[in-house]
C-alpha cells in the first residue's frame, strides 16, 4: 500500500517523465505525497497527459520543458525550478536514449547523441540541484543507470558507456555531497516494457526472457517503487550504491 505521508511536502523533478519509466517514477512520487516537476523534452502534450493522471488522483504536478543534454537549457530550468517551488528534495535523472549499432558501423554522431543525453545530462541536473541541496543541507539524487553499464552489451558501446560512467558519477558525486546532507544512488534496470524496448524484435525479447531469473520482463512500476524507496527517509543512510531492478538478470 502506497504511504501519502512518505514524500508530503517534498519537491521532486523528474527528467523524461512523459513516458515509459519516467512517468511510472513521476505517478509513484506523486502518490507518495510529492510535488513533481515533469521534465519532457519534445512533447508537451504527453507530458500534460501524466500531470492530469497525477492531478485526478489528488496529487500535484507541473510541466516544464527541457533537452537535457543543453547545459544553459539546465541551468535555466533548474533555476524555474527553484523560482517556483523553493527548493528541490529529489532529483531523478531518467532521461535517456538508445541509438544501438555494432561498434565497427557506429558512427561519432550516435556515440555523441548517446553520451549527450545519457551521461551529460545526468551531470548537468546534478551540476545545478546540487548547489539548491547544498544550501538546503539536504537532497535526494537518484540516476537510471543500467544492467549492461555493469555487464556491457553488444551493440551498445555508446549506451552501455554512458550507463557505466553514469555509475562512477553516482559514486564521485555521493562522496563530494555526503557531508552536506545529500545522497546519491544509482538504479540498474535490466530489461523493462517500454517504448524503448517495444523496438526490439520478438526473437531478441524471447532470448532476453530466458537469461532472467525471475522469467518476465520488468514492469516500469517495478523501477519506480525502488527509485521512491532512495527517495524516502527509509533509506537515508544508503548512499553512493547501485540498485538493480533486473529480476536477477545480472548476478
Ligand atoms: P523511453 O524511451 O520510454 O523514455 C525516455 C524518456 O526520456 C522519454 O520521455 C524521452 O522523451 C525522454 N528524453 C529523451 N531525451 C531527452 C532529452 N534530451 N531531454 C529530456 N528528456 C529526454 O525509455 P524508458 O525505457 O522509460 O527508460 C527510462 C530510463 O531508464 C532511461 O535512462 C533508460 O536508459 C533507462 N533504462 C531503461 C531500460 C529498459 O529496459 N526500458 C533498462 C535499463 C535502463
Amino acid at each position: 500500500m502506497t504511504d501519502r505521508a512518505n514524500l508530503e511536502g517534498q519537491i521532486a523533478v523528474v527528467t523524461g517523465a512523459s513516458r515509459g519509466i519516467g512517468k511510472a517514477i513521476a505517478k509513484e512520487l506523486a502518490a507518495q505525497g510529492a510535488t513533481v516537476v515533469l521534465n519532457y523534452n519534445g512533447s508537451e502534450a504527453k507530458a500534460d497527459e501524466v500531470k492530469h493522471e497525477i492531478v485526478e488522483k489528488g496529487g500535484c504536478a507541473q510541466c516544464m520543458q527541457c533537452n537535457v543534454a543543453d547545459y544553459e537549457g539546465c541551468e535555466a530550468f533548474i533555476k524555474a525550478v527553484i523560482e517556483q517551488f523553493g527548493r528541490i528534495d529529489i532529483l531523478v535523472n531518467n532521461a535517456g536514449i538508445t541509438k544501438d549499432g555494432l561498434l565497427m558501423r557506429m558512427s561519432e554522431e550516435d556515440f555523441s547523441d548517446v553520451i549527450d543525453v545519457n551521461l551529460k545530462g545526468t551531470f548537468h541536473c546534478i551540476r545545478f540541484a546540487s548547489r539548491q541541496m547544498m544550501k538546503q543541507r539536504s537532497g535526494k539524487i537518484i540516476n537510471l543507470a543500467s544492467v549492461v553499464g555493469i555487464s556491457g552489451n553488444a551493440g551498445q558501446v555508446n549506451y552501455a558507456a554512458s550507463k557505466a560512467g553514469i555509475i562512477g558519477m553516482t559514486k564521485s558525486a555521493a562522496k563530494e555531497l555526503a557531508s552536506r546532507g545529500i545522497t546519491v544512488n544509482a538504479v540498474a534496470p535490466g530489461f523493462i516494457e517500454t517504448e524503448m524496448t517495444e523496438v526490439l524484435s520478438d526473437k531478441l525479447k524471447e532470448e532476453m526472457r530466458g537469461q532472467i531469473p525471475l522469467a518476465r520482463m520488468g514492469h516500469p512500476e517495478d523501477v519506480a517503487k525502488a527509485v521512491a524507496f532512495l527517495a524516502s527517509e527509509h533509506a537515508s543512510y544508503i548512499t553512493g550504491q547501485v540498485l538493480q531492478v533486473d529480476g536477477g538478470m545480472v548476478m
